[in-house]
């Protein structure tokens, strides 16, 4: 059928489950016929709201062009885009901003209700329901289950030899779950396929398109700072004996400056090959697997570009056993995150002088993106290290504060903090000896003697093992939303 007669079966209020992870995996065309229905019936004065559940964010073909329609109701567990971001921030969507990894057990479990339809991007079905899934996995192992109906869209783009790249996975769910049988990165724990009951099957929809992730720009000058203080932190690691000499498989984040960290280990000629533990894998690692310095990725979704995809689709038989895709609750699952000590590197809004990072709320309230999977590998890895520009707009911000505005990773979890200007270790230190180090390594020049001075004004003040001078700990957000800067901190105002 056609993705717009597919839609024409989809009614107001209707909850669906999508496959995918990022843009890869994730159907394109029902979505957009979607929502071209619902401008269509707005027009006509009738409602037309639907739930959306994903792996993760998906592409503008499905939150860009829903979201603009205004056609969501409920949507979880992630999202990236600017107007979804906009709808989310006005109150027109209830959203879920939920850890990754349970995303798919909670609605098993039965916290969101059932799922009327799932949509599958596939590269290969089978009349007996076996499909092969495209470049990412998600939550479709279990929205496919719980759906009613199944909708799928056969991507002629995306080749049949993708059949062995996925590992579908599902646990049992308490009393009754054992162990997740991985031990090593490269472990397979399922089938290369996606079985699905062929009699839910009520369309498929023919399609032909990449993924469209937009390659990269050139590295800036801060995420190069960036990315090669985090090398020169591994290193010293690795160097010291407290990592083991065989390294540890590595997470990381999305965006411009995780890709930076990629290159430049790829370029270290003393780090060892590793192997990565993740949930996306971006460009600069189909370079290291070809270069050998990354020898095996488990991941959840293949997030590259149109030209890396190619790249890939043109050399299957050299990647082929060198990339294993899951579904998120495995690719994001803590027992196995915790159990083969995975190295997690991931990205801060903000954080504060003792430890705290906000990933997700632009000084404090409007939602950015999600928690992601960075809740799921920070809380659970071996070593554990966020980066950010120590400012942003030009310095108009500090991404070191005094307090965290929203506080999504807490100084429980986080080890090592990254920034331009350097790296705090905060591992066996005391909330006082934190904030100093963050201060001295991670705080632009510009803001030091701020942070300073709310350092010791907690200090000589009301005390306590963690100073904060409760009062004065949004002054700097303060400043930025009356004056639109935060040099213009002013503690004095406050106390
Ligand atoms: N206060 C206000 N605005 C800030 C800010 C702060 N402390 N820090 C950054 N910003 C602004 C930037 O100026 C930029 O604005 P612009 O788009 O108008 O230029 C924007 O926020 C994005 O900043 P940038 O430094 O480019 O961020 P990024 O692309 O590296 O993304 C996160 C950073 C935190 C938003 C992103 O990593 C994320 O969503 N993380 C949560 C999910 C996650 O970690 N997943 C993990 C596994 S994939």
């Amino acid at each position: 059928m056609t993705a717009e007669e597919a839609a024409e079966m989809i009614p107001n209020g209707a909850t669906i489950g999508l496959s995918g992870f990022t843009a890869p995996g994730t159907p394109k065309f029902i979505s957009e016929a979607l929502a071209a229905k619902a401008v269509r019936e707005h027009e006509a004065g009738r409602p037309f709201k639907i739930n959306l559940f994903t792996g993760a964010s998906t592409s503008d073909h499905v939150d860009g062009a829903l979201s603009r329609a205004n056609a969501y109701n409920m949507r979880a567990p992630y999202q990236n885009v600017p107007d979804l971001r906009k709808r989310i921030n006005a109150h027109d969507c209830h959203y879920f901003d939920r850890h990754l990894s349970e995303m798919a057990q909670e609605v098993r479990y039965g916290t969101y209700g059932d799922i009327d339809f799932a949509i599958i991007e596939a590269a290969d079905i089978t009349p007996d329901g076996e499909v092969v899934l495209g470049c990412g996995v998600g939550n479709i192992p279990t929205y496919a289950k719980l759906a009613k109906h199944i909708f799928i869209e056969l991507n002629d783009k995306l080749p049949k030899s993708l059949l062995g790249m996925h590992d579908i996975y599902l646990p049992d769910d308490p009393p009754y779950r054992r162990e997740i049988p991985i031990f090593a990165a490269n472990d397979r724990a399922g089938s290369p396929i996606l079985k699905i009951d062929p009699a839910k099957v009520i369309g498929i929809v023919r399609t032909s398109s990449y993924d469209g992730v937009k390659p990269f720009t050139a590295v800036d000058e801060v995420s190069k700072q960036i990315g090669s203080n985090v090398v020169r932190f591994l290193l010293s690691e690795y160097k010291s004996g407290r990592l083991p000499k065989e390294f540890l498989p590595l997470q990381s984040g999305v965006g411009n400056v995780a890709n930076a960290v990629l290159y430049d280990l790829g370029e270290s000629t003393e780090l060892p090959p590793f192997m990565m533990y993740t949930e996306v894998i971006q460009d600069a690692v189909l370079e290291l697997l070809k270069k050998g310095k990354c020898t095996f990725a488990s991941t959840c979704s293949m997030t590259f570009s149109d030209a890396t995809e190619e790249k890939l689709f043109a050399d299957m038989d050299f990647f082929h056993d060198k990339i294993l895709m899951r579904p998120a609750e495995i690719s994001n699952n803590p027992e196995v995150i915790r159990r083969l000590g995975v190295i997690a590197m991931n990205t801060a809004l903000e954080a504060d002088i003792f430890g705290a990072v906000n990933s997700t709320h632009v000084l404090g309230t409007k939602m950015m993106n999600g928690i992601g999977g960075s809740g799921d590998f920070t809380r659970n890895a071996y070593l554990s290290i966020f980066s950010c520009p120590s400012v942003s707009k030009g310095g108009l911000i500090s991404n070191i504060v005094p307090m965290v505005a929203h506080a999504d990773h807490s100084e429980h979890s986080v080890d090592i903090i990254v920034t331009d200007q350097g790296i705090a270790d905060l591992r066996h230190k005391d909330p006082v000896d934190r904030a100093r180090e963050i201060i001295n390594n991670c705080a632009h020049p510009m803001y030091r003697e701020l942070l300073t001075e709310y350092l010791e004004m907690g200090i000589n003040g009301r005390g306590g093992q963690t100073p904060h001078t409760l009062q004065t700990s949004f002054a700097f957000h303060d400043a930025f939303n009356q004056t639109g800067d935060m040099r213009n901190t002013d503690f004095g105002k406050y106390v």
